[in-house]
C-alpha cells in the first residue's frame, strides 16, 4: 500500500445538536477529545499530513488539535458552509503555494470517536487495490434516520442522499454514509468546484462528490464496516454518552484480557492513556482518568477518582479523590482522602481518613492517619502526624513550606506555622502550636499549664445535669477519703495517678502532651 497523500479531519461545524457553547467537537469521552480520537485514528493510516479543518470557535479547535500533533496542518475554512466546503478548504492549505495534492486523500468526520485506525488502513487498502476514484465507508444501521443515505443502482453507488433531502423510499434505506471516505485527490479536486449548494441546507455537501463521479463514469465503491459502533456519530449529548459507555464498555473488557481484575464493569471507568499492570484490582464506582498508571497487586476503590496519578505495586487507595499524586508501594491511602496536586507518598506510608494533602513529600513508611490538612511540604521517612494537624501554610499574602525530619513523633492537633523545621526524631506534644523551628530530638510543646478551677461546676450551674453529675462524684469521693489508705482525694488538681512512662517528667505538661501518642489512642 502507497503512503497515502493525507488525512483530512472536519471539525469547522458548531455542532448545533450538542446546544452547548462547547464546540461538539471538543467534548471528551474516554479522555480524549472527540477530535483527539479523529486524531489519533487517522495518524494510524501513515499519511504524509494530517490536515484538520476549523472555522467555529477556530482557536480553541485548532489548539486542542495541535495538543495531540504539533505537527499537523490547521486549515480555515471560510464563511462557505458544508464538509464540501471544508474538503476544499483542507486541499487548498494542503498544497500550499505549491502542487495540488496528488494521491489517495482520506476524509472522516471529528465526531465519530470510536472509528477504528485498522478500519481506515483497510479502507485505504481497498480504494488501492481497487483502483476506485472514490471509495465511501458505510454501515448498515438498524436505524439510519440523520444520515446521509447511500443510494445504489444495479448494486453501485450512484449516490448520497442527505437524510433531510430524501424522499421517503430513499429514508427507508439502511445502509449509511459514515463521513469517512478515501478519494482520488485529482478527482476531489475536479469534482468539488462542481458542487453546488442547492438543498435543504444551503450547504456545499461533500457527498455530492459521489453523484457527480459517477455521472462522469468514475469507479465509486463502498467498504461496508462490520461494527456499526465505530461510525456512530455523536451529534448531541444523547448520543454523545452513548459512545462513551461503548468505548469505556471495550477499554475495561481490553484490561480484564490483560489481567485486571474489574469488580463491577458497568460502573468502573476508564480512560485510553491509563496503564494498569496485570493483578490490578478495580473495586466498584472507580474512576480512572487521564494518564494514570497502577502496578500490579494495588486495589483501587470502591468510589475512587484517580486523574493523572501513579500507584504502585500493593497499594490499596480506598474512597479517594487525587489529581497528580503519586502513592508509593505499599502505600494505603483512605478512604476519605484527598490528594491534591504534587501529592508524593513513600513507599508504606498512609494517608487516612479525612486528610487533605497538596504539595507535599512524604518518605517511606510515614503516616497521616486523620483529620489533618498537610499543604506545601516536604516530611521524612517514618515519621507519625497526630490527629487533627494543620500545615498552616498561607500568611494571607503568601504560601510557605514545612520541613519535617524523619522518625518523628508528631503530636495531635498540631499547628505547623510555615515556614517552620522540624528536626529529626523530634517529638511534639498535643496541641502544640509549632511557630519555631525544633532542633533534633527535641519535644516541642507550648508551656501554658492547665488549671482547673475545682468546684465551678455546682456554684455557677447549679441544677444543671452536669452539676447533679459532679455532686454525686463528689459524694462518692469523700465518702472515700473518709476511709483511710486510699489513693483518692490527694487535691493535687489532677485526678487520677499518670501512667506517662518514659515522659520526662520534668517537661511542663510534658504528661498530658504526649500521653496519647505513648499509650496508642492515637496512631
Ligand atoms: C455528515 C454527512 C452524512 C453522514 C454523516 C455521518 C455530509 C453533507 N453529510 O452529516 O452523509 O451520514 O456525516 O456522520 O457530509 N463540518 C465542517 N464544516 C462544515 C460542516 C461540517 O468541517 O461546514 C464538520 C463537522 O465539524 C463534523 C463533520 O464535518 O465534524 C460532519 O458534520 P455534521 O454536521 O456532523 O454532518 P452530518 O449532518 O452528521
Ligand atoms: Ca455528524
Amino acid at each position: 500500500m502507497d503512503r497515502p497523500a493525507a488525512v483530512v479531519i472536519l471539525a469547522a461545524g458548531a455542532g448545533t445538536r450538542m446546544k452547548s457553547k462547547t464546540p461538539k467537537v471538543l467534548n471528551a469521552i474516554s479522555g480524549r477529545s472527540l477530535l483527539g480520537h479523529a486524531i489519533t485514528a487517522g495518524s494510524r493510516v501513515g499519511a504524509g499530513r494530517i490536515c484538520v479543518v476549523v472555522r467555529h470557535e477556530r482557536d480553541s479547535v485548532a489548539a486542542d488539535a495541535l495538543s495531540y500533533d504539533p505537527d499537523l496542518l490547521i486549515a480555515d475554512q471560510d464563511e462557505v458552509p458544508g464538509t464540501g466546503r471544508a474538503v476544499h478548504c483542507a486541499l487548498e492549505a494542503l498544497a500550499g503555494h505549491g502542487d495540488p495534492v496528488d494521491g489517495t486523500v482520506v476524509v472522516t468526520a471529528a465526531d465519530t470517536p470510536l472509528l477504528d485506525g485498522g478500519t481506515l488502513r483497510e479502507l485505504v487498502r481497498t480504494h488501492e487495490e481497487s483502483g476506485n476514484a472514490m471509495t465511501i465507508l458505510t454501515a448498515l444501521m438498524e436505524e439510519p434516520a440523520g444520515y446521509g443515505r447511500v443510494v445504489r443502482s444495479e448494486g453501485r453507488v450512484t449516490k448520497i442522499v442527505e437524510d433531510r433531502d430524501a424522499s421517503t423510499e430513499e429514508r427507508a434505506i439502511r445502509e449509511i454514509n459514515t463521513g469517512v471516505y478515501a478519494f482520488d485527490g485529482a478527482l476531489l479536486r475536479e469534482t468539488l468546484s462542481r458542487v453546488g449548494q442547492t438543498n435543504s441546507q444551503g450547504e456545499v455537501y461533500l457527498t455530492d462528490v459521489v453523484g457527480i463521479a459517477h455521472i462522469s463514469g468514475r469507479r465509486v465503491a463502498a467498504v461496508v464496516a462490520d461494527d456499526p459502533w465505530e461510525v456512530e456519530g455523536a451529534n448531541d449529548k444523547v448520543q454523545l454518552a452513548h459512545l462513551a459507555k461503548e468505548m469505556n464498555r471495550r477499554i475495561v473488557e481490553d484490561w480484564m484480557r490483560e489481567g485486571v481484575t474489574v469488580i463491577d464493569p458497568d460502573t468502573t471507568w476508564i480512560d485510553v492513556d491509563v496503564e494498569l499492570a496485570p493483578d490490578v484490582t478495580i473495586l466498584p464506582n472507580t474512576q480512572l482518568q487521564g494518564a494514570c498508571r497502577v502496578e500490579e497487586d494495588a486495589v483501587i476503590g470502591p468510589d475512587t477518582t484517580l486523574t493523572d496519578c501513579e500507584v504502585g505495586a500493593g497499594a490499596q487507595v480506598v474512597r479517594t479523590h487525587g489529581l497528580l499524586a503519586v502513592i508509593g508501594a505499599g502505600a494505603q491511602v483512605g478512604p476519605f482522602s484527598y490528594l491534591r496536586p504534587g501529592t508524593e507518598l513513600g513507599a508504606n506510608g498512609k494517608i487516612g481518613t479525612f486528610v487533605e494533602t497538596k504539595n507535599a513529600t512524604m518518605g517511606e513508611g510515614t503516616k497521616i492517619p486523620h483529620l489533618s490538612y498537610v499543604g506545601d511540604a516536604t516530611i521524612g521517612e517514618h515519621t507519625n502526624i497526630g490527629a487533627a494537624s494543620v500545615f498552616v501554610n498561607y500568611d494571607g499574602v503568601t504560601k510557605h513550606r514545612t520541613i519535617v525530619g524523619s522518625h518523628c513523633r508528631m503530636g495531635s492537633d498540631n499547628m505547623y506555622v510555615a515556614p517552620v523545621t522540624i528536626g529529626d526524631g523530634a517529638y511534639s506534644g498535643a496541641g502544640t502550636t509549632l511557630r519555631r523551628d525544633v532542633p533534633p530530638g527535641a519535644l516541642a510543646i507550648n508551656p501554658a499549664s492547665q488549671r482547673n478551677v475545682e468546684g465551678w461546676v455546682e456554684a455557677k450551674r447549679p441544677g444543671t445535669a452536669a452539676a447533679e453529675a459532679a455532686a454525686r462524684a463528689r459524694e462518692v469521693l469523700e465518702a472515700r477519703e473518709a476511709i483511710p489508705g486510699t489513693d483518692y482525694g490527694a487535691g493535687d488538681g489532677r485526678g487520677a495517678p499518670n501512667e506517662t512512662s518514659g515522659t520526662p517528667a520534668d517537661a511542663p505538661g510534658a504528661s498530658s502532651a504526649v500521653g496519647n501518642e505513648e499509650k496508642g489512642a492515637i496512631e
